[in-house]
C-alpha cells in the first residue's frame, strides 16, 4: 500500500519556516508530509529537481466578468482562472457588487453563478457595500454565510458604488463588531472630479491624450483618501485594508499608522511595481489606463521598500481585463477608457523576475507576499497559503531561470494585448497543483473547468 497519492520530489520547497531541498507528500487533497526521500512506492511522482516548489498564489483582488465603464470585463471565470493557473495562482478573491437595487446576498448569489461550473481553481468574494444605509443591516447575515471581507469605494459615483465618510466610519464599526475586515479603494473623489472637469477640454485632450489620466490624478488624490480612511480606522478600531496602493505617500501613511498601532494593512499590485506613467505617452498609451493609474519611478521604489520592510503586506493584480476593441471606446477622451488591465497570468512571473531575481525580495519574502499573508489576512490560512502539513496541496513549481516571452497569442487570458508584451519573464508555473490535482503540466493547462470550489470563511484580518 502506498503512503502517498503523490510525491513532489527533490525541489527547493519554500515553507513558512524556511526552504529545504526535499519532498512533499500528498494524500487526497492535502499535504501529508514534508521531508527528505519520502516513500514513493505506488505514488505518482512529480520531479521537481532544480525547481522551486512554492505555495500556490492567492490573488485576492480580481474582477472577472465585471460590468464596468459601460462594458463588461472580458476575462470570465473560465479564461481568468485558466490564466491564473498558468501563473501559479490557485485561489482568487473577486468582488461581488450589488446591482442598483440589490442586496448584499443577491450580489453574492450573482457572483456565485458567474463562478460555478467555470472556475478551475478555488474562489470566494469580498462583498461590496455600495448603499450603506440599506446594506448595513445585511452585514451580520453575510458574515454568518461565510463572507468576512467587505469593500467600499471612495470614488465611482457614476457607477452607483461610492461610499461617503459616514459609510466608511459606520462600516468600520461593524467590522469591529463582527471580526470582519473592510477593504477600501482610496481616492479623493471631489478633488479628482474637479481636476477632471478642469482638464476636460478639446484642446487639452488633443495636446495630452491618455496622459491626462495621470495628470488629473496626482499622488495627493490617493494620499488624502488613505489618510482619511486611516483616521476612521483609528477612531473606530475596525480592521482596514487599503487595496491597490500605488503611491509613496500612501506607503508612508500606512507605515506611520502601523507604528502607532492602527489596524490598517495595505496591498499593492504588480503593475505599480513594474510600470510608470511614461506608458501613457506611448502610441497605445490608453491601453494602460487602470484605476488608480501607475505612478512615477520614485513610487515604484517606495512600494518595493514597503514590501521588504513590511508595511505593504500583499501583492495582487486587480485583474480587470479589457480588449483592444473595448479600450477603443475612449475615442481620444481619457474619461471614457474602460479602466483595468489583465494580470493574473503574470503576477508570479513579474514578482519573481523583478522581485527575487531583481534582488528586491528573497524567495521566502515573495511567498509571504503572494501566498501566506493574503491567506492569513483574508481568513483562509487554515487551508491555503503555505506548504505545511494539513494545508490544501495548492502548489506552483517554477524553474529558477527559464524564461518565457510574454505573448498574448499564447496566453490563456482573453486579452489580445498585454502591458508586458515582449518581456522575458521567469516564474511561469511548470506544474500547478490545486488540492492535490495537477491542473498545469509542462506550462499547459490540463485541469477541468468547474472543479474550483467556493471557500467559506469565519474570520479576516491581521
Ligand atoms: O482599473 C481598475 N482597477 N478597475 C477595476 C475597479 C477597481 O477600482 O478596482
Ligand atoms: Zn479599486
Ligand atoms: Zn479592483
Amino acid at each position: 500500500m502506498s503512503r502517498f497519492d503523490t510525491v513532489i520530489r527533490g525541489g527547493n520547497v519554500v515553507t513558512p519556516g524556511g526552504s529545504f531541498v526535499g519532498d512533499v507528500g500528498i494524500v487526497g487533497e492535502r499535504i501529508a508530509a514534508l521531508g527528505a526521500a519520502l516513500d514513493t512506492t505506488g505514488a505518482k511522482v512529480i520531479d521537481a529537481e532544480g525547481h522551486h516548489v512554492l505555495p500556490g498564489v492567492l490573488d485576492v483582488h480580481v474582477h472577472l466578468e465585471l460590468p464596468f465603464c459601460g462594458t463588461v470585463s472580458s476575462d470570465d471565470y473560465r479564461s481568468g482562472t485558466r490564466a491564473a493557473a498558468r501563473g501559479g495562482v490557485t485561489t482568487v478573491i473577486d468582488f461581488a457588487i450589488p446591482s442598483a437595487t440589490g442586496s448584499l446576498s443577491e450580489a453574492a448569489d450573482t457572483w456565485m453563478k458567474k463562478a460555478e461550473g467555470k472556475s478551475l481553481i478555488d474562489y470566494t468574494f469580498h462583498i461590496c457595500v455600495t448603499r450603506y444605509k440599506e446594506h448595513r443591516d445585511q452585514i451580520a447575515g453575510m458574515v454568518a454565510r461565510g463572507f468576512t471581507t467587505f469593500k467600499e469605494f471612495m470614488i465611482y459615483e457614476s457607477e452607483g458604488w461610492q461610499s461617503d465618510d459616514a459609510a466608511l466610519f459606520g462600516t468600520l464599526e461593524l467590522m469591529k463588531e463582527h471580526g470582519a475586515m473592510l477593504l477600501v479603494h482610496a481616492e479623493s473623489s471631489r478633488v479628482l472630479d474637479a481636476l477632471i472637469a478642469r482638464h476636460h477640454t478639446p484642446a487639452l485632450m488633443k495636446q495630452h491624450g491618455a496622459m491626462l489620466h495621470a495628470i488629473t490624478r496626482p499622488n495627493f488624490i490617493e494620499a488624502e483618501a488613505i489618510q482619511r480612511a486611516v483616521q476612521w480606522c483609528e477612531a473606530t478600531g475596525g480592521q482596514l485594508y487599503i487595496v491597490h496602493m500605488s503611491t509613496a505617500e500612501g506607503t508612508d501613511i500606512i507605515r506611520a499608522a502601523q507604528a502607532r498601532g492602527v489596524k490598517v494593512l495595505a496591498e499593492t499590485c504588480a503593475q505599480y511595481l513594474v510600470l510608470d506613467d511614461s506608458v501613457f505617452a506611448e502610441k497605445d498609451g490608453h491601453l494602460y489606463a487602470c484605476c488608480p493609474q501607475v505612478k512615477k519611478p520614485a513610487d515604484i521604489e517606495r512600494l518595493w521598500r514597503g514590501l521588504a520592510s513590511g508595511e505593504v503586506s500583499v501583492v495582487s493584480t486587480d485583474t480587470c481585463t479589457f480588449t483592444r476593441e473595448q479600450k477603443a471606446m475612449w475615442e481620444g477622451d481619457w474619461t471614457k477608457i474602460p479602466m483595468g488591465m489583465p494580470g493574473l497570468e503574470t503576477l508570479l512571473p513579474l514578482t519573481y523576475t523583478k522581485g527575487v531575481l531583481g534582488r528586491r525580495l528573497t524567495l521566502e519574502e515573495m511567498a509571504r507576499k503572494l501566498s501566506t499573508n493574503p491567506a492569513r489576512i483574508m481568513g483562509l490560512d487554515d487551508r491555503k497559503g503555505a506548504i505545511r502539513v494539513g494545508c490544501d496541496a495548492d502548489i506552483a513549481i517554477i524553474h529558477p531561470t527559464r524564461t518565457h516571452t510574454v505573448d498574448p497569442d499564447t496566453m490563456e487570458t482573453n486579452a489580445d494585448w498585454s502591458p508586458y508584451e515582449g518581456w522575458e519573464l521567469a516564474g511561469f508555473s511548470r506544474t500547478t497543483l490545486s488540492r492535490g490535482e495537477v491542473i498545469v503540466d509542462d506550462y499547459k493547462v490540463v485541469g477541468k473547468e468547474g472543479r474550483g470550489r467556493w471557500l467559506k470563511r469565519t474570520r479576516a484580518g491581521a
